[in-house]
């Protein structure tokens, strides 16, 4: 059977993993408040489409620092893709690749960036800024090498996830797999996730590369003012798929503010519950200019590896280019703002 949406391929995912790697992909911190809240915020939201505006087919493409994008979806960074299929983000980076869309590859990538970015994708390199900023900088240095373009700097993380019983917890990888972005001359190291990390470190990055910066998990429309004031090229409005800090508000319901804040300065982008073409509807209309996916490319990758991601990423394209049709707009880089109400009477046109 051919799942025929997102959810149907989380379903075929599940039915195939092991269930304690299942549990990592789909799981949340503690009671998974904000794991939930991401998708149902989306569902309170209605869209109010406009008839007869000949608007013809929709134009899906959209500018991305450093990048264009065939359509406004990225494939957010998740770890491990190899705990999906053997061959992980190799697989991922082709089908996205020929989606023609930007992956972000995660610093806990099980594929060294330099094999992601052969597949030709235009990759983006995620990054926890370290304490050593020697070592931070060596990073910085292989994903310009590499030639990603634009580095993404998870600002969410400044400790790990709370771990109890939470069903994200992955204990540890299986032989076999490993982490080769941490590595240099053959010495893999770990990741720190530090609350000592500060604008100061956002500062000294911004001085060493000329890569664009985008900084992802902001929730707080002062701090997107403060990213646009420290040189951040882009900010991505996320919650780390509610595997962090459980009781994060829903990023949909924070785009609005964040957008305000932003006043067009830079690109905002969303992920979290991005599940249907709607959902990215309804966050263009609300100020992003595009939006990532994670767990869906997994599912995809789980099911049928590149093929998968492939099948996962073109009916996106599919749903968006059908639900922009049929709310009457032409472009995604031009969805009016009152297309979106929230479930209810109207109190307004
Ligand atoms: C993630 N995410 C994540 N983010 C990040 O910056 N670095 C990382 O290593 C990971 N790893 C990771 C693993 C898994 C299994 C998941 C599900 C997520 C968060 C990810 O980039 C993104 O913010 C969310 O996945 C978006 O929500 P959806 O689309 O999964 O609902």
């Amino acid at each position: 059977m051919n799942p025929v949406n997102l959810r149907e391929y989380e379903e075929a995912a599940k039915n195939k993993l092991d269930p304690d790697i299942y549990h990592y992909f789909a799981g949340g911190a503690q009671d998974e408040v904000t794991l939930r809240a991401n998708e149902a915020a989306f569902r309170r939201l209605m869209l109010v489409p406009r008839v007869l505006t000949g608007a013809g087919e929709p134009a899906l493409d959209v500018t991305l620092p450093g990048t264009a994008a065939s359509m406004p979806v990225l494939v957010a960074p998740t770890a491990f893709h190899r705990l999906a299929d053997p061959e992980g983000e190799l697989a991922t980076g082709r089908a996205a690749a020929g989606a023609g869309v930007v992956m972000i590859t995660a610093m806990l990538s099980t594929v060294a960036m330099e094999e992601v970015a052969a597949t030709g994708v235009d990759l983006w390199f995620q990054c926890y800024l370290q304490p050593d900023l020697g070592y931070t900088e060596s990073l910085v240095r292989r994903a310009e090498a590499a030639g990603c373009k634009a580095l993404v700097i998870t600002v969410d993380s400044p400790a790990l996830r709370p771990g109890e019983r939470a069903r994200s917890a992955l204990l540890e990888l299986p032989p076999g797999l490993s982490c080769p972005n941490l590595g240099g001359d053959g010495d893999i190291r770990q990741v720190t996730l530090s609350p000592d990390i500060s604008w100061k470190e956002l500062d000294w990055l911004r001085g060493i590369t000329s890569l664009p910066i985008v900084l992802k998990g902001i929730l707080h429309p002062a701090d997107a003012d403060l990213a646009v004031a420290h040189g951040a090229d882009a900010i991505i409005v996320s919650n780390h798929g509610g595997r962090q800090l459980d009781s994060a508000p829903a990023t949909i319901d924070r785009l609005p503010l964040i957008a305000t804040a932003v006043r067009g300065r830079v690109p905002v982008l969303l992920d979290g519950g991005v599940r249907r073409g709607t959902d990215v509807v309804k966050a263009l209309a609300l100020g992003a200019t595009a939006v990532a996916v994670g767990r869906p490319v997994l599912w995809g990758l789980t099911v049928a590896g590149e093929e998968g991601v492939s099948r996962v990423l073109e009916m996106l394209r599919a749903e968006l280019a059908n639900a922009l049709t049929l709310c009457g707009v032409g472009s995604a880089r031009q969805v009016p703002r009152d297309l979106v109400v929230t479930d209810g009477p109207a109190a307004a046109p």
